[in-house]
């Protein structure tokens, strides 16, 4: 079997299901490149214990055009050296339809792990890499009913598999080993429940300078803390748009995942337009209010423990104050045994 990564959700994605691959199967593990800073990847690889990878195809950053393309034709050459069995992808980045294009295409069978999910915005590029690597995929490995349901309306239903959602695994495994390991709160002198944690990093909030501006705005004026590790891609928007971090927030680099598993954990409130920070915050039992007009995670939002707010100051001000989940948080993402159902509906498999 061949899994592929590339970008930081997907070396989380990846710890748990290349263990399980690994107990009874041989993996190839394929790094893209897309990123590459050492906080953006090689700290998840000494955290998380994935293995080296076989192959880094160092593609890097470019535009989606050339990025996606550079994939799929380095990925091509891998897979016709390597002809693994399965080719298995995850999530909905570039590097994730660019490696099931080339599987597919080589008639390569691709299973698509957090497959199913909708934000039902085509302006997002992560939609149509979704909806692409969904459709070109033999096997549908979906985190949530909803995602279930999706698939079917779109008549992929025969090809899905309720297995539950390989990062809540991972926190699952992750999390006692974070509270042994990191000393986050120590380091950056932080007390339970008595800060905001912020990410930002989608293309409609970094590449818009007046979304941008708002939310910068809004972190400025919060009255509380606000830990920001920075993704490269607004560290550079930042800079672009002559925008500065100013008030209590605390700017840093992005952080490795022990370290924001706790931050997670600790806040008294998570502000993201992240997909995996959204559902990690549920799992922590951690408010969140997201920095957008839509998610795919609806559950979280229906369970009252998430509020989508765009990225206007006041909206936001008035969440970070208001926003008050109730005390039911029912269990979304399934039995924690994901990898495993995955590692045997791959197994059984039968066209
Ligand atoms: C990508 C994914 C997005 C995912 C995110 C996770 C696509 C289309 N988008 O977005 O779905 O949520 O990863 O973080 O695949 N950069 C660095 N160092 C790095 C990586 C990136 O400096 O190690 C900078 C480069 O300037 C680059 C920019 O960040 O151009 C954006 O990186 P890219 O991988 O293209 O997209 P992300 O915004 O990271
Ligand atoms: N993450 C991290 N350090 C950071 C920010 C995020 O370890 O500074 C982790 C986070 O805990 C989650 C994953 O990265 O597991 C989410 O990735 P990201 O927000 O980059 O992408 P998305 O989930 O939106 O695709």
């Amino acid at each position: 079997m061949l899994s592929v990564v590339g970008a930081r959700p997907e070396f989380i994605q990846a710890a748990r299901l290349s263990e399980a691959i690994r107990a009874r199967h041989q993996e190839v593990l394929v790094h893209t490149g897309q990123h590459y800073d050492y906080e953006m990847s090689e700290v998840f690889f000494q955290q998380l214990g994935l293995p080296r990878p076989d192959y880094n195809l160092g593609v890097g950053s470019g535009s989606h055009g050339w990025q996606t393309g550079e994939i799929m034709a380095r990925m091509e050459t891998t897979l016709v050296e390597t002809r693994p069995e399965w080719v298995i992808v995850r999530g909905d980045t570039n590097s994730t339809l660019a490696a099931a294009l080339a599987a597919a295409k080589l008639h390569i069978p691709v299973a698509h792990v957090e497959a199913g999910l909708r934000s039902f915005n085509k302006a997002m590029p992560e939609e149509t890499n979704r909806i692409a690597t969904d459709h070109i995929s033999d096997l549908l490995f979906c985190p949530t009913q909803t995602a279930m349901n999706n698939l079917e309306r779109e008549g992929l239903g025969e090809k899905t598999r309720l297995v539950g959602d390989v990062m809540y695994e991972a926190i699952l495994h992750s999390l006692s080993i974070a509270q042994e390991q990191s000393d986050v709160m120590a380091r950056l002198s932080l007390e339970p429940k008595g800060y905001l944690l912020a990410t930002v990093h989608r293309a409609e909030n970094t590449e818009d300078p007046a979304r941008l501006a708002g939310i910068v705005q809004a972190l400025a004026c919060l009255g509380e803390p606000v830990v920001f590790p920075v993704h490269p891609r607004t560290r550079a928007a930042l800079k672009q748009h002559g925008l500065g971090l100013d008030g209590r927030v605390l700017d840093m680099p992005p952080v490795g995942y022990f370290d924001m598993l706790l931050l997670e954990q600790n806040a008294r409130m998570v502000l993201t337009d992240s997909g995996g920070v959204q559902k990690e915050a549920y799992c922590l039992g951690t408010p969140c209010v997201t920095l957008r007009e839509e998610t795919e995670w609806v559950e979280t939002v229906q369970a009252g423990w998430n509020t989508l707010v765009g990225a206007e100051p006041q909206a936001i001000r008035r969440a970070v104050t208001e926003f008050h989940p109730p005390d039911a948080r029912p269990a979304l993402y399934g039995d924690g045994h994901t990898s495993q159902h995955i590692v045997r509906a791959l197994e059984t498999y039968a066209p």
